[in-house]
């Protein structure tokens, strides 16, 4: 059984991502720039927040966090993004999410330009991609970090069946679509589940590779599971621990204690997928530098 760490695939790919940011600023005379917004004080997204911005730095890439009241209007953010999008020192514009509910996220994702959009949500960007247009597109981060692992793993994914468990914007439909791509890491029959899906653990059972972005701790139990699967746990579920100091602890959607018994490789939950999603933010960030410069010099 192959434990898949992310934390340590994702340290690697910064380090790759440093010698190329110290190539930019010697070639260039500038580095890539990500600017976060972040509206509220919901405490997972400070974290993440917080996480984005220490691996901007730890790069050399300039990153900028602009804190916002719960309050701000719509409009107020949207002129935000506007300034950002005019900004040629910023390259990435990242807008966390869940925003509070008086914001449209909608709006929100069609104002940023798409040639800064390195969460990949814009229309444009997600058009590209299910066309398979993947150099023309920013790829959302959490499915381009999970291709990633697959690939730098070597794991054999033609032909394979993949069911993905979930369908939001940002993981599953995204994940979906790039799994039934031909693609080196991808080339898959895929099969899709939802909460209104009916029999799931029959179909979860015919899956080579698994991926779970439900948002429920432990969902997938290992009778769900075919011996010898692939397993890739998207899952960040806070549940009650009152053994550790933060009061909770962070699990995925699959029962890892026993299904990692059965899997041939899995990721855990922490140290698996979510920090891959941050490394793919940042490969995206490097990427619309680099598209900058592409159309500078070409003035
Ligand atoms: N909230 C949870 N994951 C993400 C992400 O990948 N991007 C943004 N913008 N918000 C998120």
């Amino acid at each position: 059984m192959i434990i898949i760490d992310g934390k340590k695939i994702s340290s690697d790919m910064k380090q790759e991502l440093k010698h190329s940011v110290e190539t930019c600023r010697q070639k260039y005379n500038a580095v890539p720039g990500l600017a976060v917004i972040i509206v509220g004080e919901d405490p997972a997204s400070q974290v993440y927040v917080r996480n984005k911005a220490k691996s901007c730095k730890e790069t050399g890439m300039n990153s900028e966090v602009i804190e916002l009241a719960a309050e701000t209007s719509q409009e107020e953010l949207l002129s935000k993004i506007e300034v950002l999008n005019a900004d040629p020192d910023v390259h990435g514009i990242l807008v966390q999410q869940p925003l509070p509910r008086h914001i449209d996220e909608y709006a929100v994702t069609m104002a940023i330009s798409p040639l800064k959009d390195v969460d990949g949500f814009h229309p444009e960007n997600v058009g590209q991609m299910v066309l398979g247009n993947l150099d023309k597109c920013f790829i959302s981060c959490t499915p381009y970090g999970i291709l990633e692992l697959l690939s730098r793993y070597n794991i054999e994914t033609k032909g394979k069946h993949c069911v993905v468990i979930g369908r939001s914007n940002i993981v599953g439909k995204p994940m979906a679509n790039l799994m039934l791509q031909k693609l080196k890491e991808t080339n898959c029959t895929v099969t899709v589940c939802h909460s209104a899906t009916q029999n799931m653990p029959e179909l979860t059972r015919q899956a080579d590779i698994l991926i779970a972005a439900i948002g429920r701790a432990n969902l997938i139990t290992k009778e769900m599971v075919k011996p010898g699967a692939v397993i890739i746990d998207v899952g960040m579920n806070r549940i009650e621990d009152a053994s550790r100091k933060s009061g909770y602890r962070l699990v995925g959607d699959v029962d890892y204690e026993h299904v990692s018994k059965t899997a041939s490789a899995i990721t855990p939950v922490p140290g698996g997928v979510g920090p891959m999603t941050i490394a793919m933010l940042l490969k995206n960030t490097l990427q619309s530098f680099m598209q900058a410069q592409g159309a500078a010099q070409s003035l």
